[in-house]
């Protein structure tokens, strides 16, 4: 399990901007889940504002939208087969976390619990719903970060739809004045 440490939240940006799947993680009452989102958009960097869709066909549209929370999760390759398993299930059948075999952990500032063997941790708050009703496009604030030390550049999951995945390759550094 990689030991996560807490990170500025306008850093946020580094896991997120490169459109990895992620695992968004959610609860209300006795009720848990966790879906797969395969996209979604850094709106800004401080406050740290990410945009996505939830589908209100998914049994996790229905707890983020009561609780207004939930944590994105940043797996690897490592959980390919956890990944496909989630996302091609509901919540309202099955306990996800106990099916999949994964670690729930207790958040720092949310209700809902962040996955132990995912490689960083965002605890979002709902930041804006008005696109909700129409778009099913939820706004989330980042209000708390963790992720582990290494690898530095872990190797995530992106996905081109019908099944098929790229996986993150090669980094390159091209460190000029005026990039940020
Ligand atoms: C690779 C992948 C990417 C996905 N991306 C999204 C997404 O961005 N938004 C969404 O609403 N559903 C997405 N889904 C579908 C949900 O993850 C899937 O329907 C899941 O089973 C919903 O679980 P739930 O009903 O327990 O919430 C994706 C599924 C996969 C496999």
């Amino acid at each position: 399990m990689p030991r996560k440490h807490a990170m500025p939240l306008e850093q946020v940006r580094r896991y997120l901007e490169p459109g990895p799947v992620v695992l968004v993680s959610s609860a209300h009452g006795e009720e848990r889940d966790i879906m797969v989102m395969g996209w979604h958009t850094v709106m800004e960097f401080s406050p740290s504002l990410v945009g996505c869709v939830i589908s209100s066909a998914n049994h996790s549209y229905g707890l983020v939208r009561a609780s207004g929370e939930c944590v994105i999760n940043l797996p690897t390759t490592a959980l390919t087969e956890q990944v496909l398993g989630i996302g091609s299930t509901s919540g309202a059948d099955i306990d996800k976390f106990a099916c999949f075999g994964l670690t729930p952990e207790a958040a720092e500032v949310v209700g809902a619990l962040a996955i132990g063997e995912c490689h960083a941790q965002f605890e979002c708050r709902l930041y804006d719903d008005s696109l909700v009703d129409r778009y099913d496009f939820f706004i989330f604030e980042v209000v708390a970060a963790r992720a582990a030390a290494t690898p530095k550049h872990p190797q995530t999951l992106h996905y081109k739809g019908d099944g098929v995945f790229m996986v993150a390759g090669d980094i390159i550094r091209r460190r000029r004045s005026g990039l940020k």
